[in-house]
C-alpha cells in the first residue's frame, strides 16, 4: 500500500490507516533527503521517527547517498520524509532505488510526505510552477518516480501566502494536463493500493459538507464582519478557513445609516450599519475574481428590499464562482424591506421560493432571532426549497446616552450580536434542529472553540464566527485549532459526528 501525505502521519485518520499496514515490531525505514541543507537542519526527523514508533515499528534513518537501496527490501514500512523534491527524485534515481521502493508500495506499506509524496508520483511539474528555484540539482526530466499517476498538491492552505496566483496555478496545471489534483492540507492524504490507485481519502476530521458544498473545516467568517476577506488576507490564508460568507450584497450600492452606527453592549456590541456595500455587479467584477482565488468557499449573502431586487440579484451569482448563497431575509437594520421577509412564516416561504426560482446556487436561508418561534421560519424556508438554515442574525437592541437622552445608535435601535447572545442562539439552533431535515449553519456569540463544540452539538452542521473576529482577528483559526484538538482528544471522526449531539434532560 501507498499513503501519500502532506507532513507525515500527522492527524489521526492518517495514523489510523498506518496501523492497519504497518503491523507492531516491523522494521522501518524513514529516508532522509540528502541535500545537504537539509542533512543537519531536518527537524521533522525526531517528529516522524516518533510518529512510526508509536505504530510499534523499529525506525532505522536511511540516507540513498550513502546506503544501498536494496538495504530497504529488509523494511515493513518505507517513508520518505519532506525536503527538496527535486534533490530527492535525482537521489533516488541516480541510486536505483525505483524498484526497492516498488515493491515496497506493493508488499509492505511505502509512505510519501510533501517533497517524498512528489517524487513517487508522475511528475514535479506542478512544484516546478512554484519552486524552481529548488531546483539546484539541475534536474531537467521533471517526471516523477510513477509509482501512481495521482498529482497531490501538500501543504495546500498553509501555501496560499507563501505563492502568488497559488489556486490560479493549479488550476491551469489541471487544464493543461488534463488531471486532477488533490490539494492536501497538513494532516490529510491519500490511501493507495500498490497500483497506485485510491482507495481512500484520508481527510481531515474537519472536513464537512452543507447542502453539497464541502467545506475545509466548519469555520465560516459570518457576514458583514469580515467584509470581503481582504484585509484578513494580510493576516491569514483565507484557505485556513472552511468558507467566508460576505457582506451583504444587494442589487445597487448602499451608502448605509448614518453614524454612530455601532456601540460596546455588556459582552457584545450594537450595530446598524444598514448594508452598506458597493452592489453586486461590483462584487462579482472587482472582488470575487480575487476571492475565487484565496482557496475558500464564498457564500454570498444576498440582501434586498423587494422580491425582485432579491431575484434579480441571485440571478446574477449563477454562472459565477460563488459556492453558496446565504439569503438574508433577517436584517433588523434597513427600513425599509429585509427583516419584514423573515418575521412571518408566510414572508419567509414567499422570498424563498422566489429566490429558488432565480438561484442555481445552493441556497442557504438566514433567519431573524427577533420572532416567537423561529423553527417555524426554519419550516417554511425548508418547504420552499432552501438547501440549508443559518441562524441567528442579531437580536433588535437600544441603547440610551443618559445625559443627552438620546438613543446611542442614529438609527435608534440596532443589531445585538457577541457573547452575550450566544445562549439565545444555542437555544434556538437546538429548537429549529429538531424540527428541520435541511443542515443548520449555527452563529450568534460563539468567541471559543468551546462555543463552538456546543453549536454543533445543539444541531449545527457548521458555524459562523462573527463580533468575535473583531476583537481578534485570529479567532476562527483558534476556533478550529482547538476543536480539531477537542476531536482528536475525545476520538471524534468527523464533525457531523457531534452535530446534534447534545442530550438533553
Ligand atoms: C457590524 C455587523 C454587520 C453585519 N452585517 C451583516 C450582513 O450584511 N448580513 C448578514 O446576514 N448579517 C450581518 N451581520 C450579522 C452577523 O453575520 C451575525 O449573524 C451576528 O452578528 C451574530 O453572530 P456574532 O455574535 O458571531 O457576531 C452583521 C453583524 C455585525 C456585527
Amino acid at each position: 500500500m501507498i499513503i501519500l501525505c502532506s507532513n507525515g502521519l500527522t492527524g489521526s485518520r492518517l495514523r489510523e490507516a498506518a496501523g492497519r499496514f504497518a503491523k507492531p515490531g516491523g522494521r522501518a525505514a524513514l529516508v532522509v533527503t540528502a541535500d545537504p541543507e537539509y542533512r543537519e537542519k531536518n527537524y521533522h526527523v525526531p517528529r516522524s521517527r516518533q510518529e512510526l514508533e508509536s505504530l510499534g515499528l523499529a525506525v532505522e534513518v536511511f540516507d540513498f547517498d550513502l546506503q544501498p537501496p536494496e538495504a530497504l527490501l529488509s523494511c515493513d514500512v518505507v517513508e520518505l520524509m519532506g525536503g527538496n523534491p527535486y534533490y530527492l527524485l535525482d537521489a533516488i534515481r541516480k541510486h536505483g532505488g525505483e524498484e526497492p521502493l516498488r515493491q515496497i508500495g506493493r508488499k509492505g506499506l511505502l509512505i510519501g510526505w510533501s517533497a517524498g509524496a512528489l517524487a513517487l508520483g508522475p511528475s514535479l511539474g506542478l512544484v516546478d510552477q512554484y519552486s524552481p528555484e529548488l531546483n539546484t540539482v539541475g534536474l531537467t526530466d521533471l517526471r516523477g518516480l510513477g509509482l501512481t499517476q495521482v498529482q497531490v498538491l501538500p501543504h495546500y492552505s498553509r501555501f496560499h501566502t507563501r505563492y502568488e496566483d497559488f489556486e490560479a496555478r493549479c488550476q491551469a496545471y489541471e487544464q493543461r494536463q488534463g488531471c486532477q489534483v488533490y490539494r492536501l492540507d497538513d494532516g490529510e492524504g491519500l490511501l493507495l493500493d500498490g497500483q497506485g490507485q485510491v482507495v481512500e481519502e484520508l481527510r481531515s476530521p474537519l472536513r464537512v459538507n452543507v447542502a453539497g458544498v464541502d467545506f475545509r473545516n466548519p469555520v465560516i467568517a459570518a457576514s458583514g464582519t469580515f467584509g470581503f476577506g481582504r484585509e484578513y488576507a494580510e493576516l491569514y490564508p483565507l484557505s485556513e478557513l472552511g468558507g467566508v460568507s460576505c457582506k451583504g450584497t444587494t442589487l445597487h450600492e448602499r451608502p448605509g445609516n448614518p453614524p454612530p452606527r455601532v456601540t460596546e453592549t455588556p459582552g457584545g456590541m450594537l450595530n446598524a450599519v444598514g448594508l452598506q456595500n458597493p452592489g453586486v455587479d461590483h462584487f462579482i467584477e472587482k472582488d470575487l475574481p480575487w476571492l475565487s482565488q484565496q482557496g475558500t468557499k464564498i457564500i454570498a449573502n444576498l440582501a434586498g428590499s423587494a422580491v425582485e431586487d432579491y431575484c434579480q440579484t441571485a440571478e446574477k451569482f449563477n454562472g459565477t464562482a460563488v459556492d453558496m448563497v446565504e439569503l438574508n431575509i433577517s436584517c433588523p437594520n434597513v427600513k425599509e424591506g429585509g427583516v419584514q421577509f423573515g418575521v412571518t412564516a408566510q414572508g419567509v416561504e414567499g422570498v424563498t421560493k422566489a429566490v429558488r426560482k432565480a438561484c442555481e446556487k445552493p441556497l442557504m436561508v438566514k433567519l431573524s432571532p427577533n420572532v416567537t418561534d423561529i423553527s417555524e421560519m426554519a419550516l417554511a424556508a425548508e418547504a420552499a426549497g432552501a438547501d440549508a438554515v443559518s441562524l441567528i442574525n442579531t437580536l433588535t437592541g437600544m441603547r440610551i446616552d443618559i445625559n443627552t437622552r438620546r438613543p446611542i445608535i442614529r438609527n435608534n435601535t440596532g443589531g445585538l450580536s457577541g457573547p452575550a447572545v450566544l445562549p439565545v442562539a444555542l437555544r434556538m439552533v437546538w429548537q429549529t434542529a429538531q424540527k428541520v431535515k435541511i443542515p443548520i449553519v449555527g452563529l450568534g456569540g460563539i468567541s471559543t472553540w468551546q462555543d463552538a463544540v456546543e453549536m454543533l452539538l445543539a444541531g449545527a452542521s457548521a458555524i459562523q464566527v462573527g463580533t468575535a473576529i473583531f476583537t481578534d482577528p485570529y479567532a476562527p483559526i483558534k476556533i478550529r485549532d482547538g476543536l480539531l484538538e477537542y476531536m482528536e482528544k475525545n476520538g471524534v471522526r468527523s464533525v457531523s459526528e457531534l452535530t446534534g449531539g447534545v442530550r438533553p434532560w
